[in-house]
């Protein structure tokens, strides 16, 4: 479900979504976005502090340039970094957003020195799996029961590498 009521959605729908990085103000849509597309939500301060964090890249997708439809967080540490958390509201799916988040924040983490991206993602979340995919990330391995699941099962995790040219 949208977190946008649809009459708004439909108006904004006419125009993508503009890219800039997050600030701390942006933090509560940051945790109200997450809380629709994760079953463990992260907190508003999460995402504070990432925003302040400048060995991240928190990148959101607003409509409207105020509403934000789609976030990302990626984490540097030296020459390598790690995808935190990737997400689109539902109702915007579909439209490449994540894959416009994904480019710009693997264009920003080359132009900062950073060589090799990594990620983990659940191994039957067909989307993301496909998304990543899709921006050239390869298999590398996988991590039994990694994810706890809402029914108190674990799920398999998938681990990703992209290498990215300076
Ligand atoms: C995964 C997610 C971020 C994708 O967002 P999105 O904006 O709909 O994705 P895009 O429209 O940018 O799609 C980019 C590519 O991903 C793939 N893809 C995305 N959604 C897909 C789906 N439902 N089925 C198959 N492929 C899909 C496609 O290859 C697509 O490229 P193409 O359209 O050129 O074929 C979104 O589904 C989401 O927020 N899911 C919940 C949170 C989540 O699981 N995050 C990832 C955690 S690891």
């Amino acid at each position: 479900m949208s977190l946008l009521p649809e009459s708004i959605s439909r108006i904004w729908r006419a125009a993508p979504p503009e890219l800039r990085w997050l600030r701390p103000q942006d933090a509560a849509a940051c945790a109200r976005l997450h809380a629709a597309s994760f079953l463990h939500g992260w907190q508003a301060g999460d995402f504070e502090a990432y925003a302040r964090d400048e060995g991240c890249c928190a990148l959101g997708a607003f409509a409207g340039a105020k509403m934000l439809v789609g976030a990302s967080i990626a984490r540097r540490s030296g020459a390598e970094a790690e995808i935190l958390t990737i997400m689109v509201d539902p109702a915007w799916r579909g439209q490449n957003i994540a894959r416009q988040l994904m480019e710009r924040t693997l264009a920003e983490l080359a132009a900062q020195g950073v060589s090799k991206v990594f990620l983990e993602v659940e191994h039957d979340n067909l989307a993301a799996c496909a998304l990543y995919r899709r921006l050239a990330f390869a298999d590398i391995a996988r991590r039994q029961a990694y994810y706890a699941r809402a029914d108190g099962t674990r799920a398999e995790a998938i681990v990703m590498r992209r290498d990215l040219a300076n």
